[in-house]
C-alpha cells in the first residue's frame, strides 16, 4: 500500500481536500466492509494525528467497537448513552468542545478532550458511527462535520 500523500503546511481543510480522494481511492474494487472501514481509520489517523479514530457498529441493538485506531476502548455503547449512543439515538452529528461538559460521556480515556460522532446510515437508518477524539479541546468544527458528512456517504455507497 503507497503511503498516504499529504503535504505540509497545510490547514484542516486543506488536508480533509487532498485526504477524500485518497480515501476513495483506497475503498475503490474493494467490497469488504471491515477493510474499507479500517483503512478509513488508519487514514484519517495518519492524516491528522487525531488521538483515537474508530468506529461502532449497531449488531443486536447495541453499539459494538469496530475498526479503529488508538488506545484500548469501550467495546459495547448502549442506545442514547454517551456521545456515540446519542448520535445514534438523533440520528445527528454531534460535536462535543469539552467533554467533561457532555453529561453522560463515556470516558474510555482520560486524555480525550473533544470529540466528533457522525452517523452513516443504511437504508435510512444508522448502521454504525464514526467517532474521533482528540487530546485537545475544542478541536472539531463545521469543517470536520463537512468533509466527515462526505466521508460518512461514501461508507454508505459501498455497505
Ligand atoms: N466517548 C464516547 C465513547 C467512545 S470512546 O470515546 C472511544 C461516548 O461518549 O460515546
Amino acid at each position: 500500500m503507497e503511503e498516504l500523500k499529504i503535504k505540509d503546511g497545510l490547514n484542516r481543510e486543506d488536508l480533509y481536500r487532498e485526504l477524500m480522494p485518497q480515501i476513495k481511492a483506497l475503498v475503490e474494487g474493494e467490497e469488504d466492509v471491515t477493510a474499507n472501514l479500517s483503512n478509513i481509520t488508519a487514514a484519517l489517523k495518519q492524516a491528522f494525528g487525531f488521538f483515537w479514530v474508530g468506529f461502532y457498529l449497531i449488531k443486536k441493538g447495541e453499539l459494538v467497537l469496530g475498526p479503529f485506531q488508538g488506545p484500548v476502548a469501550c467495546t459495547r455503547i448502549g442506545y442514547g448513552k454517551g456521545v456515540c449512543g446519542t448520535a445514534w439515538k438523533n440520528k445527528e452529528t454531534i460535536i462535543v468542545p469539552e467533554v467533561d461538559k457532555f453529561p453522560g460521556h463515556i470516558a474510555c480515556n482520560a486524555a480525550s478532550r473533544s470529540e466528533i460522532v457522525v452517523p452513516v446510515f443504511k437504508n435510512e437508518e444508522v448502521a454504525m458511527v464514526l467517532d474521533i477524539d482528540s487530546d485537545r479541546p475544542d478541536d472539531f468544527d463545521d469543517t470536520d462535520k463537512k468533509y466527515l458528512t462526505e466521508l460518512s456517504e461514501l461508507i454508505t455507497s459501498f455497505l
